[in-house]
């Protein structure tokens, strides 16, 4: 596992996780107090759903780490995505299959950023 070219993100998503953590505790507290049945069945519902968040974001970050996920851009000029692979080293040059867009991959604060190539 790895943070290597997805630092900020990986960042920004352990603080999300946090969040959503707090949420449906939060919301679970407010179910257990609600004496209404419907507010208690609200907060149920709410709780489930940021539980839900929790598991979405815990996955999105376990896929980041995975040395198996590719790393992927969208090109800047059209949009469509440029694949660099699995584990690309700095400098890893990639063409945008659907444009003239060509790309090097760089890591900047350990991220990954394109610099474009010249045409
Ligand atoms: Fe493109």
């Amino acid at each position: 596992m790895s943070e290597r070219g997805n630092t900020t993100v990986l960042a920004a998503l352990a603080d999300d996780l946090e969040f959503e953590r707090g949420a449906t505790k939060l919301y679970g507290r407010f179910a257990n107090r609600a004496e209404d049945p419907l507010i208690k069945e609200l907060f149920k519902e709410l709780s489930r759903g940021e539980a839900g968040h929790v598991r979405g974001v815990r996955r999105m970050a376990e896929t980041l780490r995975d040395p198996q996920t590719h790393v992927v851009f969208f090109c800047p000029l059209c949009g469509w995505q440029v694949d660099f692979g699995v584990d690309p080293a700095e400098g890893t040059p990639g063409k945008c299959p659907m444009c003239p867009g060509k790309y090097a991959l760089r890591l900047i604060d350990g991220d990954w950023v394109l610099d474009r190539l010249a045409p």
